[in-house]
Formats: C-alpha cells, sequence, structure tokens
C-alpha cells in the first residue's frame, strides 16, 4: 500500500446530491442517471469508499428514497430546500459534529474523479497546511464553471461563480470542480458565516474559500485532468461523461490483457470484470454484473448482461446473454441465440436461432437450430432441465416444466411437453405420409388452374 491508499481514519466524506438537477428535465433525481451501467451517485460513493474513510455522509432532498438506498449504510441526511451548495454542505456538517482531520467534498454530479487524484488533493492539503483545496481544472470551454482566482504565487484567493462573475474574471480559463478538501475544525464555522447575498440568492460552497483568506487560512488549488472533473448538469453533458468513461474503461480492459480490434465501439460497464487473453469484436455491449474469463472470445454485435462466461467459451456473433445466466468452460452460444437465467455446461453448444430461458443444458449437450423453451404460460414461468450429452434436435419446442435426461435424443420438429428419461429417443411430431408418384398429377392440376385464370384476366381486359 502506498501512503496515498492507506485507509484514512481522519477522513470523512460528503457527497452533495440534493441539487433538483432541473437541466436534465427528468423525474428521476440527476445523481440517479446511468452512466456506464451505474447511477452516477454509486461512481461518487464507490470512489470515495476506494479512499476508506472513517464516514461518509450523503446529503440527499426530500422525496429522494432511490438515493437513500443507494447510500445505505451510510449517513443520509435531507436537504429540505435546494438553497445552495454551501446549504447542503453545511447540513452534512449536522451529521459530521465533532469530527476533527479532513472533510472532503464530493459533488453527486461529478462522477469520473478517481481515487488517485482525491488522495492526492487531500495531500496537497495538509502539506500546505491548507483550510481548504480546491480541486481546479482547465476546460476548452470553461462555459458556466466558477472561476479559480489565484495570486501569482499560486494561491487560491477565492471562487468567483459564473452568474456573479466579471468580464475579466469569465476570462479566467482555471474553473472550479467542485471537489474540495477542508479542514475539519474549521470548515463547520466557514459554513455558518456563509450568506445567500449573490445573483443566484444561494448558499455558495465556494465563498468559503474568501471567508477562509480572510480569517487568515491559507487555500490552495490543485489542477486536475478534466476527464475526471467534468460536471453532469445537462443530458448532453451525461453523454460527454459517458464517452469519456467508456475510454477509460476501454483502456483499462485493454491493458489488462483484452484484445478489441475496435475499441472505441465497444461499451462496457463500470463493473464489467475481464481475465486474459479475451478478444472482444467490433460492437458488443456490456450491461452491468459481466464476468468473462480467460480465453474468450465474443463476436460482434453481442449484447451481455448478468452473465458470467468461463474460460475458452465462445460467444456470438449477435447473441444475447441476459440476467442470470453462466456460459460453462468452452461451451458455444452461437448466433441469434438468447439465454435468459439459463446455465450452460462446459462444452455444451446452442449454436443458432434459439432460446433457451429459466433453462439448465449438460456438459457437452448439443442444442440444434431454432431450439425454443416455452418457458412462460402467460402467467408463471418454468424449468426446463436438459441432462449431459443429450441431443436436441432442429426446431424443437420444450414445454416447460419439462426435463431431458442424460445422454437423451430429440427428434428435429418436436413439441416435448413430457419427461423424457435418460438415453431415450423422443419424436413428438405428426409422422411423414409418402404419396408414390403423385407428384406429376398435382402439377397438371395446378398449371391448368393458373391457364384458367390467366385466361380470365385477359377477358375481363
Ligand atoms: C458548482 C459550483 C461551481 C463549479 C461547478 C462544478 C457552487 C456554488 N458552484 O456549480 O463553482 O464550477 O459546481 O461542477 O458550488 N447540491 C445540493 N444542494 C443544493 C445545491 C446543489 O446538494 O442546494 C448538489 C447538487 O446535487 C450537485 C452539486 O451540489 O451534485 C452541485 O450543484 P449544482 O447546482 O450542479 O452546481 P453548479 O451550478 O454546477
Ligand atoms: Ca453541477
Amino acid at each position: 500500500m502506498t501512503q496515498e491508499t492507506l485507509p484514512q481514519a481522519s477522513l470523512a466524506v460528503a457527497i452533495l446530491a440534493a441539487g433538483k438537477g432541473t437541466r436534465m428535465n427528468s423525474d428521476l433525481p440527476k445523481a440517479m442517471h446511468i452512466l456506464a451501467g451505474k447511477p452516477l451517485f454509486r461512481h461518487v460513493l464507490d470512489t470515495a469508499l476506494a479512499l476508506q474513510p472513517a464516514r461518509i455522509v450523503a446529503v440527499i432532498g426530500p422525496d429522494m428514497d432511490m438515493l437513500a438506498r443507494q447510500a445505505h449504510p451510510h449517513d443520509v441526511v435531507v436537504q429540505k430546500e435546494p438553497l445552495g451548495t454551501g446549504h447542503a454542505a453545511s447540513t452534512a456538517m449536522n451529521a459530521l459534529a465533532g469530527f476533527s482531520g479532513d472533510i472532503l467534498i464530493l459533488y453527486g454530479d461529478t462522477p469520473l474523479i478517481t481515487s488517485e487524484s482525491l488522495a492526492r488533493l487531500l495531500s496537497r492539503r495538509r502539506e500546505n497546511d491548507a483550510a481548504i483545496a480546491v480541486m481546479g481544472m482547465r476546460p476548452n470551454d470553461p462555459a458556466r464553471y466558477g472561476r479559480l482566482i489565484t495570486d501569482s504565487k499560486g494561491n487560491l484567493l477565492k471562487i468567483t461563480e459564473y452568474a456573479d462573475a466579471s468580464d475579466n474574471e469569465r476570462a479566467i480559463s482555471f474553473c472550479n470542480s467542485g471537489i474540495m478538501a477542508a479542514d475539519a475544525r474549521l470548515l463547520p464555522d466557514l459554513l455558518s458565516t456563509l450568506s445567500p447575498r449573490n445573483n443566484k440568492g444561494e448558499y455558495y460552497l465556494t465563498d468559503c474559500v474568501e471567508l477562509a483568506r480572510k480569517a487568515g487560512h491559507a487555500c490552495i488549488a490543485v489542477e486536475g485532468d478534466v476527464s475526471e472533473l467534468s460536471g453532469i448538469n445537462t443530458r448532453s453533458e451525461l453523454a460527454t461523461a459517458e464517452s469519456l468513461l467508456q475510454n477509460r474503461l476501454r483502456q483499462a480492459a485493454m491493458t489488462a490483457g483484452v484484445t478489441m480490434p475496435s475499441p472505441e465501439t465497444v461499451f462496457l460497464c463500470a463493473d464489467t470484470r475481464f481475465g486474459r487473453d479475451i478478444v472482444i469484436g467490433p460492437h458488443v455491449v456490456f450491461g452491468p454484473s459481466a464476468i468473462v474469463g480467460d480465453n474468450v472470445e465474443i463476436l460482434s454485435f453481442s449484447h451481455i448482461e448478468g452473465t458470467t462466461i468461463e474460460k475458452g467459451a465462445r460467444i456470438g456473433p449477435f447473441a444475447r446473454l441476459r440476467p442470470g445466466s453462466m456460459v460453462g468452460e468452452n461451451a458455444h452460444v452461437g448466433n441469434f441465440v438468447e439465454l435468459k437465467n439459463t446455465t450452460l455446461a462446459p462444452g455444451a453448444k446452442a449454436n443458432h436461432l434459439t432460446y433457451l430461458g429459466d433453462c439448465t443444458v449438460g456438459s457437452k449437450t448439443n442444442i440444434g437450430a431454432g431450439t425454443i423453451t416455452c418457458n412462460y404460460d402467460g402467467y408463471l414461468k418454468h424449468k426446463t432441465i436438459i441432462g449431459a450429452g443429450a441431443f436436441i434436435g432442429s426446431d424443437v419446442a420444450l414445454v416447460a416444466p419439462v426435463t431431458v435426461g442424460d445422454g437423451a435424443i430429440i427428434g428435429a420438429g418436436s413439441v416435448i411437453t413430457h419427461d423424457i428419461p435418460a438415453d431415450a429417443i423422443a419424436i413428438a411430431r405428426s409422422r411423414q405420409e409418402i404419396l408414390a408418384g403423385r407428384a406429376p398429377g398435382f402439377r397438371a392440376v395446378k398449371a391448368e388452374e393458373k391457364q384458367r385464370k390467366l385466361a380470365k384476366s385477359r377477358a375481363e381486359g
């Protein structure tokens, strides 16, 4: 463990997420919007947890039960009215009374920050004995971010919000990311002296910097990368953050041993787990909770979520793996095959045009093209259990609940409604009839019928 990843016994983290997120135009709290398969709030919380802080407090708004559940088992305080970031932070202080050490303030809408950068911010605050250390950035378009006003020695003098900034201040490119580390002995007092005398009529957390300076304390700005510090206020900014995070996740996957000939077309989730020597073709999309073992190959246009794929398996192209599924070692799932809550044991194959739902398939069993488990009767879902070494012919419908024994064979086109014992052959379709020599007669009748129709339509003009 490096100095910066040691558990921080004297660290408390406050996550501000009570804002209404008006610019998202949404019924969902902003921090519940999804980035790489995970709510914004959860990204921030997981990053905070990596620092192993002594305390975490989430500030949420009224009627944000979804956020409270995400924050569990950490402290949650409700900011009754969104009176500004300063007001939100002071609401958090109620839960941190008597705490000494560092207080790290994170925003629910700034989810890309890494724990390494936060550790750097905390160390820099302590080294400089600063009351407040703010994470700053230089975005290409500083837009509506607050501006960091520094002196020639790099001390942070104050933060001016865009709405209150003069033209000269707006011309400054050094911007406030919102993230700050503060001395817990000073922050509560600073927050309690904030006033809402500004153009927005809000209590600005950012005003704490000027107040601290006036009280004789130092403040600093630590520059970070825009790719970690972009804030999300609109759906367009959400999309920008998604693309930044996707790039980061793709790079991490490649570093860990995944080959992607076209990484920009592969979409990952924050929790996608990879082994080594995996190949992922273009246009593969991962939803939450996918685990991919060593030497797996996933071909183009596959969609995978809630599934564990064991080593050596081959998936796709055009496969859909849905939650609750497991693909065993060296098993194959081919094109236009959908698995839902289904386990394929090692070496099993379902290669073409198949739906397996609520099903288990034994090892080395072959599922023929067009096999469908009829798992839903309109009211309830039922299970299909298929043993090892079985052979399911093409276009078989397995009407669940039904069990197919080890080594059983099912003839193509069968509709299976009863259990099949091990090593039995089951054929469940009408028998074929042969009408010897009857084809020429059939053709003659049809040809005459066609002639008659043509003659009639000509006569009618
Ligand atoms: C804030 C900063 C700005 C900075 C920008 C970075 C202030 C006054 N401004 O502006 O300097 O450049 O972030 O992204 O701090 N929140 C609450 N309760 C409130 C208001 C906000 O919990 O009453 C939370 C929001 O849920 C959000 C965060 O605080 O997670 C930031 O609030 P937001 O209104 O988005 O601030 P910005 O205008 O972006
Ligand atoms: Ca914001």
